[in-house]
């Protein structure tokens, strides 16, 4: 019998999408399930980007695209970009993928060799780690704990960096933890970057438009315009405009970055559906009434879970500004029991509150921090208060 490759040993299933199966087959069987589990918008897009797609759709040309996006397409991006002051991008700096997800894996194919080393903070978003698994990367995790706000100090970058890694991969707003940097944050990371010549910089910041409490978007390249020469932005359409579905995502950095993931596209994806890329243009150009209504009610969200998280004596929870993620630090349940279950680790806590209380969350080990759970509050409103009163008495049953 043929073998299969050895990087597909490698590739994982994701942890998330299993906590969301398990859930779901528990509703299926009848249970009454709350899910804070999968990262996934609870709206859909503006009538204007279905009517763009139905007019596509009309007018459909059956053929072929561009391997790095319609000309109409990247110039909806670059004006997105300017918008969130980072301006002076032309085409060539820009590529398209199906995706952030499928642009990040594309760089990795790109910038990392087998062996070379990424560098990112923990807790990181789960495909991270599984993209530079199947790439064969070497790992360099910098610890982020709750106690540090799960945020990179510029202590940790300058010794990671010393090392000369060959990317250093950001996310900022987070997922898991909500985090978000402030200017001052970004401009101390920034000083640190530009002394590393050596080292790509990816900065994946899909949630960029989710920003809470008047704190302002900011990037490396605002604070050292030089870094353009080595970093690569990374957006995409799935959540701030309600579209994981539809597959869009973007990135912008050097031409010859560009140009490699527009090869890549060639070799595989070819281009982005016709009827894609034109809702795609409506949503980056049309009204922006829903990412920003949605952002005002995922921050209202955010309060109410932080005032639960709050009440639970034991339970340290940073404060996130972005994003719609919470992920306090559960540990102190740790050595427990619930209902004569023995709670030895988050995937345990996540497992007995899912029985127990039909609210499924993911472990925090899923993105290299197991002291933690995340809680996507991206769920019906009228189903927040119901699932954090069971988180909340779920605790208090513990003995
Ligand atoms: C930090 C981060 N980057 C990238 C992605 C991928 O987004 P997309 O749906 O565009 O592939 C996600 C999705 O959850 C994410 O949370």
């Amino acid at each position: 019998m043929p073998q299969l490759a050895r990087r597909v040993g490698r590739a994982k299933p994701s942890v998330i999408m299993q906590v969301a199966e398990k859930a779901k087959r528990l509703k299926a069987e009848g249970r009454d399930i709350i899910s804070f589990s999968i990262g996934v918008p609870n709206f859909l897009p503006g009538e204007h980007v279905y009517a763009a797609a139905r007019e596509a759709l009309a007018k459909d040309s059956g053929q072929y695209g561009s391997n790095r996006g319609t000309d109409a397409l990247l110039d909806a991006f670059i004006a997105h970009m300017e918008a969130l002051g980072l301006s002076g991008y032309g085409r060539a700096n820009c590529s398209t993928g199906i995706g952030a997800k499928h642009v990040i894996y594309n760089l990795a194919e790109a910038l990392l060799d087998e062996g070379d080393t990424i560098v990112f903070p923990t807790p990181y978003w789960t495909s991270y780690m599984d993209i530079a698994e199947i790439v064969n990367a070497k790992v360099d995790l910098l610890a982020c704990p709750a106690s540090q706000d799960y945020k990179v100090t510029p202590a940790q970058l300058d010794t990671a960096l010393a090392k000369k890694p060959k990317v250093f991969l950001f996310n900022n707003p987070s997922n898991p933890t909500g985090m978000v940097y402030t200017r001052d944050e970004i401009v101390a990371l920034a000083d640190v970057l530009v002394k590393y010549p050596d080292t790509w910089i990816i900065t994946d910041d899909i949630y960029n438009r989710m920003l809470f409490d008047g704190l302002e978007y900011a990037n490396f390249m605002q604070v050292h315009p030089q870094l353009r020469e080595r970093t690569i932005f990374i957006d995409s359409l799935s959540k701030t405009y309600g579209m994981p579905g539809w597959r869009v995502g973007f990135m912008a950095g050097p031409e010859s970055v560009a140009k490699a993931i527009t090869t890549l596209n060639s070799n595989h994806i070819t281009n982005l559906p016709e009827i894609v890329t034109a809702a795609a243009i409506a949503a980056l150009t049309g009204p922006q009434d829903v990412p920003t209504e949605k952002c005002a009610e995922f921050q209202a969200k955010r309060d109410q879970v932080m005032a639960v998280m709050n009440a639970i004596p034991g339970v340290v929870c940073p404060r996130p500004q972005g994003a719609f993620y919470v992920f306090p630090d559960i540990s102190c349940a740790f050595g427990k029991t619930h209902g004569g279950v023995k709670i030895g680790n988050d995937v345990d806590f996540c497992n007995v509150l899912l029985d127990a209380k039909g609210v499924a969350c993911v472990p925090g080990s899923a993105f290299g921090e197991p002291n933690a759970l995340r809680i996507s509050y991206t769920c019906p409103t009228p189903q927040l208060v119901p699932g954090l009163t069971r988180i909340q008495e779920f605790f208090a049953e513990l003995v």
